[in-house]
């Protein structure tokens, strides 16, 4: 059994993974968010930091690209390889409308013509093992039936399914049913992902789909950093996860302020940070409306010395 951690543009970047496998583990590969492909002209460094094998050499990571046109992927794509990287995911499951307007991610779904033009340019390179990451569809699990037909006539290491449509973007549950059916009909490894928050939440899938293997965990083991190591059956004792908590707290924390520029934008992202994190320190949100008040540095430490100082709040939720 293999658990992966989900890409989440603006906080899974190099040095949050980093600092998350050191810490916490209990993850076996890290999805990279996703780059963009462009115009191969446009494409410079600062696309590509986060995937600089400088930076993530010693964890198992894997780039996504977001886009439609194969001649742009390929090009990214080699410079991927180049860089050592064994497999890449392609994104076609994002729903924000900015990118799926443009028939890219989950906009791509309805158009089954578009995705096997993209495959037949992309998959001629054998480079590499091709992942994809998808949704049910972009308003219907129709169109995630007909794009797992074309996608099993290609040579796919890996889908990964994340049970809404596009459409519903996070709201609602995911729709396991529908997941089930592009499951059963995919001939490629399938690993789910959707709303796995608990250990419970993990029982419940792994129950209901015994044969599925790879399961991609995201807001959950943010909110959770020890809910990988729980899935593999690792204890760990109250006191060295409040320790576990701060040092990463402390390492994102000083990361930022290192390369930020300015007070406003170190505490937008910490505000960001805690918004993923805080629920499960902070079960009633009452630290996070605090911090999300704070205009300054100053103010900021002392609410999170406090949360982070507060083992009571800790005890029920760890
Ligand atoms: C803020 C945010 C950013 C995300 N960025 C990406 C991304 O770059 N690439 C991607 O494939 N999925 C992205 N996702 C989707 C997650 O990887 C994952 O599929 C989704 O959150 C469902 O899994 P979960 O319920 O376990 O969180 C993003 C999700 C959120 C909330």
């Amino acid at each position: 059994m293999k658990l992966f951690l989900a890409p989440i543009q603006g906080m899974t970047t190099t040095n949050y993974r980093n600092q998350y496998a050191n810490i916490f583990g209990g993850i076996d590969a890290y999805y990279a968010p996703f780059l963009e492909t462009t115009n191969m002209s446009k494409m410079d460094h600062s696309i590509i930091k986060d995937i600089l094998p400088e930076n993530n050499n010693d964890i198992n990571v894997t780039p996504q690209l977001l886009g439609n046109n194969g001649p742009d992927f390929n090009f990214f794509a080699k410079t991927l390889v180049d860089f050592g990287y064994k497999e890449i995911n392609w994104n076609i499951g994002c729903p924000f409308p900015m990118v799926t307007n443009k028939k890219k991610g989950s906009g791509i779904l309805p158009y089954p013509d578009m995705i096997k033009e993209f495959l037949d340019v992309v998959c001629k390179n054998n480079s590499y093992n091709l992942s994809v990451k998808m949704r049910l569809g972009l308003i219907s699990i129709e169109e995630g039936i007909r794009v797992i037909d074309i996608l099993n006539d290609y040579p796919i290491s890996n889908v990964i399914i994340h049970g809404r449509t596009g459409k519903q973007k996070y709201s609602g549950t995911v729709d396991l049913d529908s997941f089930e059916t592009l499951y059963l009909s995919s001939k490629h490894e399938v690993t789910y992902n959707g709303d796995i928050f608990s250990h419970e939440d993990f029982k419940m899938i792994q129950t209901r789909f015994p044969t599925i293997n790879h399961f991609m965990l995201g807001r959950g083991a943010l909110k959770d950093p020890f809910l990988a190591s729980r899935i593999k059956g690792i204890h760990i004792s109250h006191n060295e996860k409040i320790e576990k908590i701060k040092e990463f707290h402390n390492s994102i924390y000083s990361y930022y302020k290192n390369t930020l520029s300015g007070d406003k934008h170190l505490l937008d992202k910490m505000k960001e940070f805690w918004m993923y994190s805080s629920i499960h320190l902070d079960s009633n949100g009452k630290y996070f409306k605090k911090i999300k008040k704070c205009n300054t540095v100053a103010s900021y430490l002392q609410i999170v010395n406090q949360m982070l100082n507060s083992s009571n709040t800790w005890a029920d939720s760890l």
